[in-house]
């Protein structure tokens, strides 16, 4: 299957992350059929999906009148699972976006993806589960990959691209360049329990929740802070990175111990590190910029 090929995409799970993929297809110019098996999440698509192409059509095409008409016009709910298995006849990529149960997903994969017409491919939004596992399950491991977008999906460039050991070459290559065409900044990752971002991620936001239980330097929260009492530690590690957090937040480190003369930790102004973090070119954009490399776009 060409990238020309793909002009209809299903969607399974119209929840948070459904419903802003779906204003992303949209605005990528395919024609998009959803489902969901809970009869208020499709009550409620229209709605979220208006909120998502109101955004894009203000900051991406502020020139096109008719963007929003037009986009939701290519877009279709059904209101059973077996519509929506006859609608996945007449798809080329199917994309599922529901709970995060490894068992739910395989057990709805099994029944629907053999609906897909042959050579159709299968996209999973999954946040951290083995994408082998549901490929198997699936019966087209060849054509199962890992799309792991960032939320909200439609604002968010970042997508991992999670690669597993029975993944076609040609499919991965085909979802990385459908991505690009929508606007996305694809990356690929293995396959390995919270790929790449979460793997750094969720630790990093466990060390803040364990520093705010054991308490110490870390104030109370933006509103509720006395003035002149320092920043909470989440926003001030999102500020300054992961290479500096231990100097930042001593109690999300407090067995680490501090370099050899470093100052005093707990009263230090985090925005000179910001100053000279910029200045050596930490931007923030550190994905992008692996993604770029990968898809050998240069940095
Ligand atoms: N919310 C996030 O920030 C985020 C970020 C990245 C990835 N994810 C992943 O995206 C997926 C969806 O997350 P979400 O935040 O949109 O969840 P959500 O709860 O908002 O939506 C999931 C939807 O799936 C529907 N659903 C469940 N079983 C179904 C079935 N058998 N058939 C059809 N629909 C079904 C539910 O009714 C629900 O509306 C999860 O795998 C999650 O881990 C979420």
């Amino acid at each position: 299957m060409k990238r020309s090929d793909v002009k209809r995409v299903a969607v399974m799970g119209l929840g948070k992350m459904g419903v802003d993929w779906v204003a992303n297809l949209l605005e990528g110019g395919y024609e998009v059929i959803g489902f969901d098996a809970l009869p208020a999440a499709r009550e409620r698509a229209p709605g979220a999906l208006a909120k998502g192409l109101g955004w894009i059509a203000k900051k991406r095409h502020p020139e096109e009148s008719d963007f929003v008409d037009n986009a939701t016009a290519r877009f279709s709910v059904v209101d059973s699972e077996d519509a929506f298995a006859a609608e996945l006849e007449s798809c080329q990529v199917l994309l599922e976006v529901i709970f995060e149960d490894l068992d739910l997903k395989c057990e709805v994969l099994a029944r629907v993806v053999p609906r897909l017409p042959e050579g159709g491919m299968v996209w999973t939004n999954t946040s951290s589960l083995s994408v082998h596992t549901m490929g198997v399950a699936s019966g087209r491991p060849e054509l199962f990959v890992g799309t792991h977008g960032m939320n909200p999906v439609y604002q968010m460039p970042a997508v991992e691209v999670v690669r597993h050991r029975d993944l076609a070459e040609a499919t991965l290559a085909l979802t990385v360049e459908i991505l690009e065409g929508i606007g996305k900044s694809p990356f690929v990752a293995s396959d390995v329990s919270g790929f790449w971002v979460n793997k750094h991620l969720v630790p990093f936001m466990l060390e803040a929740m364990r520093a705010l239980e054991r308490g110490g330097d870390h104030g109370r929260g933006r509103r509720r802070r006395p003035q002149g009492q320092s920043r909470p530690p989440a926003g001030r590690v999102q500020a300054v990175g992961f290479h500096r957090r231990r100097h930042h937040v001593p109690g999300v480190v407090g067995d680490v111990p501090a370099d050899p003369g470093s100052p005093a930790l707990s009263t230090r102004d985090p925005r000179p590190d910001v100053q000279e973090r910029r200045a050596r070119g930490q931007d923030g954009q550190g994905f992008l910029r692996v993604g770029r490399l990968q898809a050998g776009r240069g940095a």
